[in-house]
């Protein structure tokens, strides 16, 4: 018998403040027209005064739950994938255990930045096959609005605020790749590119959260080659090709990114999920905002092949072929 961690419920939630292109007109020296061509960006969230990463996360989870049809005491396990949390410690995933009004379980974050989710996604898989959790809440929770630098028109103009969440739950599976569930995952990261996407201070440096800094066109040139060749070891390892993706959902940080990899699969832009115009580059929140708007719109659907992808800083990048 093989155990497979199943999608049984998917939520987000995004701050009530939308902020459009023109917003950062009035800051820097810039333009929607070029942000909309260069990013494919139209507008992003930004969270309120108060509103942190773990209400946010909280809200997803709530979300999540309720489409599974589970209450939080149902959960195991919470895994909160982010970089921005809101205090350095505890972890965003006990705050969340907290608000939700969790006895029992346990949680715990990952840091991978933009590709945190695959990486939360994939631990979350390793402790269901294991057995050692029956069900988990996955979530990804980011307030980047926090750590932006407001003069820097080279990063400020690309990021936004929101959570994603998944319940994820332990069912049989027969060991082919026609189950419903986790089919194989692919992580790597290489810390010699650190520069290309970092924050400028930290608890043991500065004593600052710092702000974002990134080498944009460096990053762009790796983030093709990388996520198409982590998207095919991912599919090859579960015995399935690019023709066989259904779905795929990227991690959501410049539509020519998105196009050029889908183009490299070979996979058609009609079979990509596409959220980056609306909530712009929203790092580990982006692949479950894109899952949950992708099943709200009836695009994703049970039985479903997905491949989700995803790189940032560190750099750390990796992919999770899963059946919806
Ligand atoms: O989620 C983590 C992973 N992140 C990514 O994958 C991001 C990857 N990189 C990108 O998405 C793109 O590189 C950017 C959207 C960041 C930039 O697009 P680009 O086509 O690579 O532009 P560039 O950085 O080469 O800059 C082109 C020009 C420069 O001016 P010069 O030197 O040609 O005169 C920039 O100074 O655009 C200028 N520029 C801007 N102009 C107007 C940079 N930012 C802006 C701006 N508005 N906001």
């Amino acid at each position: 018998m093989t155990i497979r961690a199943v999608v049984t419920g998917v939520g987000h939630y995004l701050p009530e403040r939308v902020v459009p292109n023109s917003h950062f007109e009035e800051l820097v020296d810039t333009s929607d027209e070029w942000i909309r061509t260069r990013s494919g960006i139209e507008r992003r969230h930004f969270a309120a005064e108060g509103e942190t990463t773990s209400h946010m996360g909280t809200s997803a989870a709530k979300a999540a739950l309720k489409d599974a049809g589970l209450e939080p005491d149902d959960i195991d396990l919470v895994i909160v994938a982010t970089s921005t949390p809101d205090l350095t410690f505890p972890s965003v995933a006990t705050m969340v255990q907290n608000q939700l009004g969790m006895s029992r379980g346990f949680g715990f974050d990952v840091q991978a930045v933009c590709a945190g989710f695959v990486f939360a996604l994939t631990n979350a898989n390793a402790l269901i096959a294991s057995g050692q959790v029956k069900r988990a809440l996955v979530i990804g929770a980011e307030t980047f609005s926090r750590i932006l630098d407001m003069t820097d028109r080279a990063t400020c103009v690309l990021f936004g605020d929101g959570a994603g969440a998944l319940v994820i739950e332990a069912q049989e599976g027969t060991g082919k790749n026609s189950d419903r569930g986790i089919l194989s995952a692919d992580l790597n990261s290489d810390g010699r590119l650190r520069d290309m996407l970092y924050v400028d201070g930290g608890v043991s440096t500065t004593q600052k959260s710092g702000h974002l800094r990134m080498q944009g066109n460096q990053l762009f040139r790796q983030a093709v080659g990388k996520l198409t060749e982590t998207a095919e070891t991912a599919l090859e390892k579960a015995g399935l090709t690019d023709d066989d993706v259904d779905w795929i959902v990227p991690h959501q940080a410049n539509i020519r990114i998105i196009q050029g990899t889908a183009k490299k699969m070979g996979v058609p832009m009609d079979r990509v999920i596409v959220t980056v115009q609306d909530h712009g580059n929203t790092s580990a929140a982006s692949i479950p905002l894109a899952l949950s708007v992708g099943k709200a719109e009836g695009k994703i659907n049970e039985g479903d092949l997905l491949v989700t992808e995803a790189i940032g800083g560190g750099l750390a990048w990796g992919a999770v072929v899963l059946r919806w």
